[in-house]
């Protein structure tokens, strides 16, 4: 170790933690680690255009929630789409924190895929889940949402590609055209809702795509992670778990 790294670690203990580059957002930190995708220009770009156009989908909570490190994932697991045939789905959509990154970040008005968006657009909807699944979802409908539609729609008018279906899931998978899926973001926070989903569309995904799973690994979301644990062992797949909270697939 030389002088200079040193005396940073002797400013380190003096100090706390906050002397050495790190993040500190979404429940989790990390430090003296290189983030240097958070302002890679691409990166830092996408992020800001998918920032704004949520302010007002989260007056509520009177700001938008800095998820950079899970929109970082996104990006990832749709960069490696590109190399896979299908199409781009999100099941949780909202105003479209994290998709619209995505979108922005590979200019997905450029591409010849789709990208289909389900969400009702107005909350989580009322059926089968567990109580405590009820309780979150009654807090986060009085707490966040409230009728994006119109948001959504427009953030994401200057992709033509990029296609809104507004419904309760999994109903609104009936009849959309999508053969292949080479990315899937799921978030829709209840384990019913999402098992009842990605057993629909499990044979469309093809092998080699990235499934994130938002709510996966975040506490109070343990309906969630216990149905995907489940569904993986019987499909044969494995789910890395990442600080954000999130849960990685990639299918085998
Ligand atoms: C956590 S939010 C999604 C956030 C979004 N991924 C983003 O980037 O901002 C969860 C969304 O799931 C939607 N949702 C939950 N259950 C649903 C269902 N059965 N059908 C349609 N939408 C549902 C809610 O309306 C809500 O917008």
């Amino acid at each position: 170790m030389g002088i200079r790294e040193f005396k940073k670690r002797l400013r380190f203990l003096a100090n706390g933690e906050d002397s050495l580059p790190g993040y500190k957002a979404d429940g989790f930190r990390v430090m003296n680690k290189n983030i240097e995708f958070m302002t890679e220009t691409k990166f830092a770009a996408a992020w800001k255009f998918a920032e704004a156009g949520n302010r007002e989908a989260w007056a509520k909570r009177k700001r938008v929630p800095d998820v950079r490190w899970r929109a970082h994932t996104c990006c990832f697991a749709a960069q490696r789409a590109l190399k896979l045939e299908g199409d781009f789905v999100e099941f949780g959509v909202n105003a479209g924190l994290l998709s619209m990154t995505v979108c922005e970040y590979l200019d997905f008005g450029a591409l010849d895929r789709k990208f289909w968006l389900f969400d009702t657009f107005a909350g989580i909807p009322d059926g089968e889940m567990t109580a405590r699944e009820a309780a979150r979802a009654k807090q986060r409908n009085a707490g966040i949402y409230f009728d994006v539609f119109d948001i959504a729609n427009r953030n994401f008018s200057k992709f033509d590609n990029a296609i809104l279906v507004k419904g309760f899931l999994p109903n609104t998978l009936e009849g959309v055209p999508i053969e292949k899926i080479a990315y899937l973001s799921i978030d829709l926070n209840v384990a019913r809702y999402e098992k009842e989903c990605i057993d629909r569309v499990w044979d469309k995904v093809v092998p080699g795509a990235a499934i994130v799973l938002d709510d996966y690994a975040f506490i109070g979301c343990e309906e969630q992670n216990a149905m995907w644990n489940k569904f993986a062992a019987v499909h044969g797949q494995s789910i890395l778990t990442l600080p954000t909270g999130q849960g990685l697939m990639i299918k085998q």
